[in-house]
């Protein structure tokens, strides 16, 4: 039997999974790591400690197992995406890794929007430049610390920087790099005038494979401090986004996925790079060779909830904590009482800003329409429909660039909720389906290493032999149209309420 095992660097710890050829989750493990907030807007990681994590983390799945190390015939490696960590020329860290949610660098992405222009800029990367993106955390760099800047030599993202630990190789591939705002994306290459307008050296930037190439393999030294068999190959692997899809089954026309963490991530399978005239949507390289794909980010998604439980749900916590159950059971529970729609209470989502549709860091959060009659349950439920509203936003970018949508897939913490499933379908007016892997990411970037292997013929078969759709929800007619009415309403929120974001923003 073939084993295949991903890694996944995550930005709370760093997983490692094995699977069978089956597709069998065999082993998992994950160890954790902090994330620095220096000041505020400010996220670093120390990129040892993914390298740590990473080494126990193989290390306990070796264990638990009970495999040869021989009959793991390939690694995928995933992660955080969009991170900047800078070595010098001895491959040496030089800074803490400036990550994803990252915001410093809002400044610098105006000016790679000026100097290059931004619809030129759009057509030659597919994308705007955002400060979650790599290139202004390299700009900031510049500006910020020359004396880092002055001895780099390479930048890597988070997955690739432990790739280089595990294989000596600098690599990266083609759905990571499509992230750092110095990719042609449409070429699937590294794009040599932005990498020369901005004045970044393109020797920095390793070489770009497709996620499915092999990019090094395990050396000697790793293989005893790990366990692993020197000589593993380490294919390419994906971004977190596009190993999800990977790991979800999302690789051919009419599939989308929504991913459920803090953050809602809405992705959906293109043939071809269909891009959004207004750079509102991400346009990246997929990590099925020579596709592509577009998602749209709703920052504070199950952070939503997440804030909801904290601030307003003491009695809801109180109740779990002496009943033995999920805190957000009970809140969905109550929210179920409240009916569709809500009576007109409308929550906008914007607790940390928004990226789509709206890149904007002023965007707060709201509720709207508040009358006496709105109790918690009330107020549960129209957290739960704002989310989902927001997440439709991205779905109607993609319908009006004409991207079929047959069916849309649940992921992430949030989908293990039957309600908020509901508000799903009822909100989009798709079905929505659960498949049987958790893990997506990892399990991903997995498939990846099978595809590259030889385990399986491509990366749909890969996703034919493992992935299977478990439960299925309906659109219920009458919470559509009720929704349907809503919409609308949500839609015009973000617009009205603009000048007042931005005059608080000010103030502060
Ligand atoms: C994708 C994105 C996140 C990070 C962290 O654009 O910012 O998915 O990769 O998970």
């Amino acid at each position: 039997m073939a084993y295949l095992l991903g890694i996944d660097v995550g930005t709370t710890g760093t997983k490692a999974l094995l699977i069978n050829e089956a597709g069998g989750v065999v082993a998992n493990a994950t160890y954790e790591y902090p994330m620095y907030t220096p000041r505020p807007q400010w996220a670093e990681q120390d990129p040892e400690d993914w390298w740590q994590a990473c080494i126990k983390a193989i290390r306990r799945v070796l264990r638990d197992a009970d495999i040869r190390a021989d009959e793991i015939h390939g690694i995928g490696l995933t992660g955080q995406m969009h991170g900047m960590v800078m070595l010098d020329a001895q491959g040496k860290v030089l800074r803490p890794c400036i990550m994803w949610n990252d915001q410093r660098s809002w400044a610098q992405c105006e000016w790679i929007m000026n100097t290059i222009g931004r619809e030129r800029f759009l057509e030659l990367t597919l994308n705007p430049a955002l400060p979650g993106f790599t290139a202004p955390k390299i700009i900031w760099t510049r500006e910020n610390e020359p004396e880092v800047y002055a001895r780099a030599a390479k930048v890597l993202l988070p997955k690739d920087y432990v790739r280089y630990r595990l294989t000596g190789a600098y690599a990266t591939e083609v759905s990571g790099a499509s992230g750092t705002a110095l990719f042609d994306v449409g070429n699937r290459t590294w794009s040599d005038v932005v990498l020369e307008e901005l004045g970044i050296p393109k020797e920095w930037m390793p070489p770009c494979y497709e996620s499915v190439e092999i990019t090094g393999k395990i050396g000697a030294g790793v293989a005893e401090l790990t366990g692993l068999r020197a000589g593993t190959p380490v294919v390419g692997g994906a971004g977190d986004q596009a190993a999800s899809a990977v790991g979800t089954g999302i690789v051919e026309p009419g599939l989308v996925s929504v991913t459920l963490g803090t953050s809602g991530v809405v992705f959906a399978y293109t043939e071809t790079p269909s891009r959004d005239p207004e750079g509102r949507l991400h346009t990246f390289c997929h990590a099925v060779p020579g596709k592509w794909h577009v998602m749209g980010v709703t920052l504070s998604a199950g952070g939503s909830l997440r804030w909801f439980r904290d601030t307003l749900g003491q009695a809801e916590r109180d109740i779990a904590r002496l009943s033995g159950v999920d805190p957000y059971d009970i809140i969905t529970a109550e929210a179920a009482k409240a009916p569709a729609g809500c009576e007109g209470l409308i929550f906008l989502p914007y607790l940390t800003g928004e990226r789509t549709p709206y890149a904007d860091p002023n965007a707060r959060g709201c509720f709207i329409g508040l009358t006496l009659r709105h109790d918690k349950r009330y107020m549960a439920r129209a957290v739960l429909e704002g989310v989902a509203y927001s997440l439709r936003d991205s779905i109607e970018l993609f319908r009006d660039l004409a991207i079929p949508i047959q069916q849309v897939r649940a992921v992430g913490g949030g989908a293990r909720s039957r309600m908020w499933r509901q508000i799903w379908a009822d909100v989009f007016g798709t079905e929505l389906v659960t498949i049987n892997v958790t893990d997506s990411t990892a399990y991903g970037a997995a498939l990846l290493a099978g595809v590259g292997t030889g385990v399986y013929a491509s990366v749909p078969t890969a996703c034919e032999a493992t992935i299977r759709i478990v439960d299925r929800t309906e659109p219920d007619p009458e919470d559509q149209a009720t929704y349907n009415e809503y919409y609308p309403v949500y839609r015009s929120l973000y617009r009205a309420l603009k000048p007042a974001f931005d005059a608080v923003a000010a103030i502060e």
